[in-house]
């Protein structure tokens, strides 16, 4: 694994810290499971996407719209809000949080293939900036609601560029055959037919090819690709606003190399060159991702002949990905082992799947009781979870120097089944 600093965490002594404060605390305080975040590791985060675009760009308009579906908490969105992020939503759902978290309408682009004509009616009526429109089907619809409203809804196409980028098939989105984006060599027909529908306005052209990519090329050739897109819709004489390739930055999980954002920031600026538009990025997991942990506690040790097991009060209804993606986090000890102490484990959460798996032959020498940190847990964890088995969601704490301040409550069954009925 790489450096524990990476985590947004660090050993003080042999106990883990975020920032200044222990996890042995935070479990003693608000219990286990909880999603723990850093306010200082997704500031920083932010902080250097921010100043590697602002620096390629040098004074030229930009947006980072922060993927919201990476992580949605009204804690972080506000945090975010205050550093001076707009935003990619995907749902209604998501667009209420960004308005509740106080971030600006005017900041938010609206992606996704499936949206309802309640949701376009919402984001319109919010004055959003863009809606990506993902099929011909949609963009006929934007525009009868939008004209029903007697607006016009500013749209991007979200293109598909046909570039490969070579990350897991379940996160890969811009090859031919996947259900996002509409064709490359059909968008400037449909352009054309944008522009000459009532309820429409071009404001721009949008792709995403995939997340948690670790090589920036496959990015820089889908920019390349949408900016010469860009080119032809001037020849035929639409303009467009803005241009944006979309977010897929990667992060380190275990040693995965990390995209150099000074070179990238520059790479995208090289290819828009002077052309009069804006530069918009959808980053979501290279902003949380590592700014959270999952903190879990040891239930049972269980020692077998040809495997041993410790088993948490985390599982995959808690943060699914590896089970559903085989994704490896790093899991260590909140309270530090010597090496000679530690056996080989598989950690796995108490549900009924053989797939609740949270990382596979482990080197850990915690015993029951004592907890564990399950690392880079701050993307597409919490958000992702689930009430299988009856499991009340986790906590999530967000730390700020030595202050540990509650950003969701814990669960409770009593919740859970609030809203379900018997018959008379
Ligand atoms: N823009 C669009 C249109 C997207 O679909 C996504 C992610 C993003 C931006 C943000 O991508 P990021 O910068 O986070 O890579 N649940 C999966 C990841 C799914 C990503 C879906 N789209 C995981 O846990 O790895």
């Amino acid at each position: 694994m790489a450096a524990i600093e990476t985590y947004g965490a660090r050993y003080e002594g042999d106990a883990l810290f975020i920032e200044g404060v222990s996890l042995h605390s935070v479990a003693a305080q608000f219990g286990t499971p909880t999603y723990v975040y850093s306010k200082a590791a997704l500031t920083a985060a932010y902080g250097r996407l921010d100043a590697a675009v602002s620096q390629a760009r040098a004074g030229r308009s930009y947006t980072l719209c922060y993927a919201v579906k990476a992580n949605s908490n009204l804690a972080i969105l506000n945090l975010l809000t205050k550093l001076g992020a707009g935003f990619d939503i995907v749902s209604g759902g998501e667009l209420q949080r960004v308005l509740r978290a106080g971030g600006q309408a005017n900041k938010v682009v609206f992606s996704g293939l499936g949206k309802t004509r309640d949701e376009i009616a919402m984001a319109l009526q919010a004055g959003i900036k863009c809606f990506n429109v993902e099929s011909e089907p949609e963009l006929e619809r934007l525009s009868e609601v939008a004209s029903a409203l007697k607006v016009k809804a500013p749209v991007s196409l979200r293109v598909n560029p046909d570039v490969d980028a070579k990350t897991h098939p379940y996160i890969s989105t811009g090859l031919k055959n996947n259900k996002f984006g509409i064709a490359f060599d059909r968008a400037r027909s449909v352009y054309q037919r944008a522009a000459t529908l009532p309820g429409i306005s071009i404001a721009g052209v949008d792709c995403h090819i995939g997340s948690q990519l670790t090589d920036a090329s496959p990015l820089v050739e889908a920019m390349q690709k949408i900016v010469s897109l860009a080119d032809d819709l001037a020849n035929d004489g639409i303009q467009l606003h803005h241009i944006c390739p979309g977010g897929g930055v990667g992060i380190t999980y275990t040693s995965e190399p990390q995209i150099d954002l000074v070179r990238y920031a520059n790479a995208l600026q090289q290819a828009l060159g002077n052309r009069a538009v804006e530069l918009l990025l959808e980053p979501g997991r290279a902003i949380v991702g590592n700014a959270g942990v999952l903190l879990t506690k040891v239930e049972y040790v269980k020692l077998g002949a040809n495997k041993n097991f410790l088993i948490v009060d985390a599982a995959m209804n808690d943060l699914i990905r590896p089970a559903l993606y085989q994704a490896h986090h790093e899991i260590v000890e909140v309270q530090r082992t010597q090496t000679q102490q530690r056996k080989e484990f598989d950690v796995v959460g108490p549900v009924c799947e053989s797939s609740d798996v949270l990382g596979y032959s482990r080197q850990l020498g915690a015993t029951e009781g004592e907890l564990l940190a399950v690392l880079s847990a701050g993307a597409y964890g919490f958000v992702m979870s689930s009430n299988y088995n009856t499991r009340p969601r986790a906590a999530e704490v967000m730390i700020d120097g030595v202050k540990a301040t509650i950003v969701r409550d814990r669960e409770t069954v009593q919740g859970l089944v609030s809203g379900e009925y018997l018959l008379d």
